[in-house]
């Protein structure tokens, strides 16, 4: 099940954190439905492995930058040298995320602020770096942040990833309320466990906890990532073009299920 074909012809769009999990379906379904794609991300050996297959599995030329989300300057630069070659900018998706399971009594302050600049600042510095791009947008630019239901809870063992997910929430929502002017919208979307991604592998299975948190998915599977793909797919077209500072939970209604 996809959406019309060609339907993000002509759109260009970066993904941060696209060589891997939910990133990686976000920027294969982006470029097989038309649009041309750029990643940022920091690892040089994911990049290359990633825009190989991309290009092998899908038929798709991606085109790639490193940067680290944390360094203004550098995803400037970045940001400018991929936009060059994609040919403008119609779609952020600020993806890049870092994660660990700690109790907060035990988490160290450069822990906490580890997380926080990537997930949060580092969100920051991509809108940032990306505006000029995106006002001159033609159909307006669409800016959508990869955060999750647990941000809208407390955390336990993740209050730095929690705190700075919910900040970008908020980021998101005050960014469409003043750059709503210059046509862009911004979102997001709020994933579920979804299967074969880092996170859940670290978070989840190497916890020994996966059997207990899939029978707390009311629709009892983890989610794909095309799920989370198809979700950015609605946000960036003109199916999603009267949605601005919204958030898209697609999470099976994880984030209702409460044991009683
Ligand atoms: C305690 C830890 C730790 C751990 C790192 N730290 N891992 N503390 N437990 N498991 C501490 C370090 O000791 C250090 O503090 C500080 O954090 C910085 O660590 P570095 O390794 O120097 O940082 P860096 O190399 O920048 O690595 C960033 C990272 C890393 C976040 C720590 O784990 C990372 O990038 N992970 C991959 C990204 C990822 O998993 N993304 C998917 C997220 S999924 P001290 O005090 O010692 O100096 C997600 C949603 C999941 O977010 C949803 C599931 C339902």
């Amino acid at each position: 099940m996809s959406f019309a074909e060609g339907i993000l012809n002509g759109k260009s769009a970066i993904v941060t954190g696209g060589a891997t999990g939910i990133g990686s379906y976000i920027v294969r379904r982006l470029g097989t439905l038309g649009a041309s794609v750029g990643i940022v991300s920091r690892k040089e050996e994911n990049l290359i492995a990633a825009v190989k297959a991309f290009k092998e599995q899908d038929g798709i030329d991606v085109v790639w930058r490193t940067g680290d989300v944390r360094d203004p300057d550098g995803i400037k630069k970045s940001f400018d040298e991929v936009v060059g070659e994609i040919g403008g900018l119609d779609i952020l998706v600020c993806n890049a995320a870092g994660n660990f399971i700690c109790p907060t009594e035990d988490l160290s302050w450069n822990g906490w602020r580890t997380v926080i600049e990537i997930d949060l600042n580092g969100t920051f510095n991509c809108c940032q770096a990306a505006l000029e791009y995106l006002k001159a947008s033609q159909d307006g630019g669409r800016i959508i942040s990869i955060s999750t239901t647990q941000a809208d809870f407390g955390w336990p063992g993740a209050a730095h990833a929690g705190a700075a997910k919910s900040g970008i929430q908020n980021l998101m929502k005050t960014l469409a309320a003043e750059w709503g002017q210059y046509g862009i919208r911004a979102n997001w979307i709020s994933p579920g466990p979804i299967e074969g991604t880092e996170g859940v592998d670290r978070l989840i299975i190497q916890q020994g906890l996966g059997e207990e948190v899939k029978k707390n998915i009311p629709l009892g599977t983890f989610g794909e990532g095309d799920d989370i793909a198809n979700a950015v797919v609605y946000l960036s077209s003109d199916t999603g073009k009267y949605v601005s500072g919204a958030g898209l939970a697609v999470d099976g209604a994880t984030q209702w299920f409460r044991k009683r």
